[in-house]
């Protein structure tokens, strides 16, 4: 059985598929099979990271005609197995949670080591389904104000999701799960969830409390100019395990360099071609955090 990595943000634009991309590469060099995955369902563009101008034949061809998962695995040159993505495609954003899931059981029965989902940005039920249900979370952000507050947005919306799934089976939660659903009025943070549980039943609102705290992300900050940006993470942190109360571990840094716009326009992958970079340096050590922490 696979495991499941799942790259998340708030916002676009932070470099997920860039991390995405270049994590699968560096996984691969520890001699690991890894399938990579584009699974920012409106708005694919992985490919462009690893050298493809346009999607090779992809995920729409598996759901939406009758391609096998074989004949959507393109064997890239890089050491990774690849499956495109097709943002161009009107309807693919909403594919149902039967294909979701379809496309998840199916990938699963492969001996890869690792399958990592590059997710599309904003908290859609296919993004954070996905996120929660990955082995290991990863959100990427950047140190400006919009990508911290929308990852702090999307951790909300996919922690709460989580509890309320937990919650679902028992019918005397329905006003807790539908308030937890409703983004307008929901609760302040995880103290407030479970005072909600404790007022219906007692011994659940210990469940809870235990259930959120097996949860845990990876977070990464890219794009990095200034030391003082790293305060971002600190900060990030300090919030999420204040307010969510799930666990979160910092995995590390990329810096800006201008080069990565670069190889994308070049249409080459970045990783790959620079390998004795200190952005690569940096991807090595989130990959070493990811293995060792989450
Ligand atoms: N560390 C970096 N330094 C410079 N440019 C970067 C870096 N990381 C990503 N980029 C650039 O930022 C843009 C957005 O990255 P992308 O991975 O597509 O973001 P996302 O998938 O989160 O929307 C791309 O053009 C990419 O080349
Ligand atoms: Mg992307």
């Amino acid at each position: 059985m696979s495991e499941i990595i799942a790259i998340a943000s708030g916002k676009g634009g932070v470099g997920k598929s860039f991390l995405a991309s270049c994590l699968a590469i560096s996984l691969a060099a520890l001699g690991e099979k890894i399938l990579l995955v584009d699974a920012d369902l409106g708005g694919a563009n992985l490919h462009n990271f690893l050298g493809y101008k346009f999607p090779p034949t992809g995920l729409y061809n598996f759901l939406r005609e009758k391609f096998k998962i074989d004949e959507i695995i393109t064997k890239t040159d890089v050491g990774i197995d690849f499956i495109a993505g097709s943002g161009d495609v009107l309807g693919m954003a909403h594919i149902t949670k039967a294909e979701r899931q379809r496309f998840i059981d199916k990938v699963a029965e492969y001996d890869y080591k690792y399958v990592i989902l590059d997710l599309g940005a904003g908290t859609s039920y296919n993004m954070v389904d996905l996120f929660n249900l990955a082995a290991k979370k990863i959100m990427a952000m950047n140190s400006e104000p919009t990508a911290i507050e929308n990852a702090y947005g999307f951790l909300k919306v996919a922690a709460y999701r989580y509890i309320e799934r937990f919650l679902a089976a028992d019918s005397s939660f329905q006003d807790v799960s539908r308030r937890l659903r409703n983004k307008s009025v929901s609760y302040k943070g995880l103290d407030d969830v479970v005072q909600a549980v404790r007022e219906v039943n007692p011994d659940k609102a210990v469940e809870i409390d235990e259930f959120a705290n097996a949860y845990k992300i990876g977070i990464t900050l890219n794009m990095v100019r200034f030391k003082k940006e790293l305060n971002v993470f600190y900060g990030f942190e300090t919030v999420v395990k204040k307010y969510l109360k799930i666990q979160v571990e910092k995995l590390g840094f990329i810096p800006f360099d201008n080069k990565v716009g670069e190889a994308v326009r070049l249409m080459q992958p970045f990783y790959y071609n620079n390998r004795s970079s200190a952005v690569a340096a940096c991807i090595d050590d989130i990959r070493d955090a990811l293995l060792k922490k989450l």
